[in-house]
């Protein structure tokens, strides 16, 4: 059995990544050691039901080298810090990891296995040792509308996106929802009474948005609102998270230079706990029918949740409300624009910590292990 450490594991993503491995049986087909920057010594935790070792070090090169594959969300910085020493060390193993740090180093892959299994299956061939999880909002883009790319339709994306807490991280989350609570504390007593005047509601409700919602993580209140802006700024005028588009996407699909697809738009933080969500307009390198778009779009995955272009099923089935914790993808709002011939609409959503976060790492685990 190979030997997987795992750092990071009781983060956010990293315990979405333990409850899908023990869902799936993962740990059954490996030999599971768990590290840990702060209490290392300390129990390891009960996988279904049986102990395991004792924590090892997270920060000792000699305790990650006896390991044939490191699975981490531990996060950027410990990526920066651990993984050139352990490399430089001689270690050949293999490194899953959910942090941006290697994403696009040329000796590391993007996994998405449902869209790009042929990528990494070349990259296995070569000797390749890296494999680096997706932004989140690229991962789900892919998931929703992959076929259209396998199919080389898409000649350029505008994704404009709606981006849950949860890409934030936990204290994101929280604040989001500390935030709801001070503002249904300001007019609980107005909303008690059916006869008080809506816009004093309001009133209240705008000044305690401006000056008593908490701000600490997102830098702006979130709760009844949204913050345009996801990321550092770079001098071209997109965010960081805009630029993952084009860059990520293109390598994720393997493509290269003048092969590489146009996709840019605003990324945008809403009140949403962990489905993010894009709003799609693809130029089609040429125009089809919209019933053979959707079964394009249909044969993508098997996670594609295809949801009519229709009021109803669209309101009851393409929410945050219906996707959170879920594998599937939704994609719906599917129609021709009027803009001219072969521009499309869509819109998808996914739960940002599976298919955005932990699932890719886990399917990329299952590859390895054959
Ligand atoms: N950067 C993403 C976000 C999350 O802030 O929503 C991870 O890809």
């Amino acid at each position: 059995m190979k030997k997987v450490g795992f750092v990071g594991w009781r983060g956010m993503v990293g315990s979405v990544l333990m409850q899908r491995m023990q869902q799936e049986r993962d740990f059954a087909q490996i030999e599971a050691h768990f590290y840990s920057t702060s209490s290392a010594g300390g129990p390891g935790p009960v996988i279904e039901g049986q102990a395991t070792p004792a924590l090892k070090d997270a920060t000792s090169i000699d305790a990650l080298r006896a390991m044939d594959v490191i699975v981490t969300c531990q996060g950027g910085d410990y990526t920066k810090a651990i993984y050139p020493q352990l490399r430089s060390s001689g270690w050949d193993g293999y490194w899953i990891d959910a942090a941006s740090a290697l994403r696009m180093e040329d000796d590391a892959v993007i996994v998405l296995d449902p869209v790009n299994r042929d990528v990494i299956d070349a990259a296995l061939a070569k000797g390749v040792k890296n494999y680096i999880g997706g932004n989140c909002t690229n991962s789900i883009l892919l998931m929703g509308v992959g076929g259209l790319f396998r199919e080389g339709l898409v000649e350029w994306v505008s994704s404009m996106t709606y981006q849950a807490a949860s890409g934030g991280g936990a204290n994101h989350m929280r604040e989001l929802l500390r935030g709801m609570g001070v503002v249904n504390a300001a007019v609980a007593d107005e909303l008690a009474t059916p006869a008080s005047a809506i816009l004093d509601i309001d009133r209240k409700v705008a000044a305690a948005i401006r000056d008593d919602v908490p701000t600490e993580y997102f830098g702006a209140p979130l709760a009844g609102g949204l913050i345009p802006w996801i990321d550092a700024q770079l001098p071209n005028g997109q965010s960081k998270e805009e630029w993952k588009g084009r860059a990520e996407v293109n390598k994720i699909l393997g493509k290269r230079g003048d092969a590489m697809i146009p996709v840019d738009g605003l990324c945008v933080r809403v009140g949403a706990m962990r489905c993010h969500s894009l709003a799609l307009t693809i130029k089609l390198t040429r125009d089809l029918p919209l019933d053979e778009i959707e079964a394009i779009i249909r044969s993508g995955n098997d996670w594609v949740k295809w949801v009519p272009n229709e009021r109803a099923l669209t309101v009851q089935e393409l929410t945050p409300a219906v996707i959170t914790g879920s594998l599937q993808i939704g994609v719906g709002r599917v129609r021709k624009l009027e803009l001219g011939a072969g521009y499309l609409s869509a819109f998808v959503i996914g739960d940002q910590l599976l298919w955005g976060a932990a699932e890719p790492l886990r399917r990329m685990l299952r590859i390895l292990l054959g």
